[in-house]
């Protein structure tokens, strides 16, 4: 990362994985620089859209990004390892070079990045951090809520996907609470259609699977 990154918040949840086979240590080590986020080393000025995808698990989403628009650069964060490696080996098959990661805490990108920069932010299936005490762990909450505001340009959006009714309510809560952030809802058809077709991601694949009805929600940020 970079910028006199201070850490302000502890990351919950599984970074490397258990087995690493030579290739992926290969990849990690000899490819990965290649595509780690600088944020000193970008300019800004060189892109009318930055977006930014917190948790992005393998990269089915985040390469779809930014496969299908070349001219935006989007930056990624996700801390656990397989994924990590597995989005670098397809940012290398489709020779994309408006990608770069973060392999840690997306807070750290947040914290450093110059106010009402991002045009867009996603955030698919966050962690629900279904136990009550837990509850705390949950990456949309006020405080995070007001951090993202900072960082998007007015209008920008916030688009979130969750599988768990008990983590929908908390957001539509907590977006409510903010009161900075406009829902661009207008049926409850549109509640269940994605904002845009995208390819399934793993964990939304996995709901599916599982009888789970993901719902889709995106808010736009209100200067007021
Ligand atoms: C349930 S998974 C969903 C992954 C992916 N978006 C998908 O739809 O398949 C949530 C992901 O968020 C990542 N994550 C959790 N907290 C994070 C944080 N503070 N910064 C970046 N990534 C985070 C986890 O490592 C995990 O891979």
């Amino acid at each position: 990362m970079n910028r006199n990154s201070i850490r302000t918040e502890k990351l919950h949840g599984r970074k490397k994985s258990r087995t690493s086979s030579q290739k992926n240590q290969q990849i990690y080590k000899e490819i990965f620089p290649k595509y780690k986020l600088d944020i000193n080393s970008i300019d800004f000025n060189q892109y009318n859209d930055i977006e930014l995808e917190v948790g992005f698990g393998y990269g089915e989403h985040l390469i779809w990004q930014a496969l299908n628009h070349p001219n935006k650069l989007f930056l990624g964060a996700e801390p656990f390892r397989s994924g990590v490696i597995n989005t670098i080996r397809e940012i290398e098959r489709h020779k994309l070079n408006n990608i770069r990661i973060h392999d840690d805490n997306v807070i750290d990108i947040i914290e450093n990045l110059p106010n009402e920069i991002l045009s867009s932010i996603f955030i698919l299936f966050p962690d629900p951090w279904p136990k009550k005490r837990h509850h705390k762990r949950r990456f949309i909450s006020q405080n995070n809520l007001k951090k993202i505001h900072h960082v998007l340009k007015n209008r920008g959006r916030l688009v979130l996907a969750t599988d768990h009714k008990d983590y929908l309510h908390s957001i539509l809560l907590n977006v409510n609470i903010n009161d900075q952030f406009e829902w661009l809802c207008e049926n409850t058809d549109h509640f269940y259609s994605k904002p845009y077709e995208f390819p399934k991601t793993k964990y939304e694949r996995k709901a599916i699977k599982n009888g789970r009805r993901p719902v889709y929600l995106t808010f736009e940020k209100i200067n007021l």
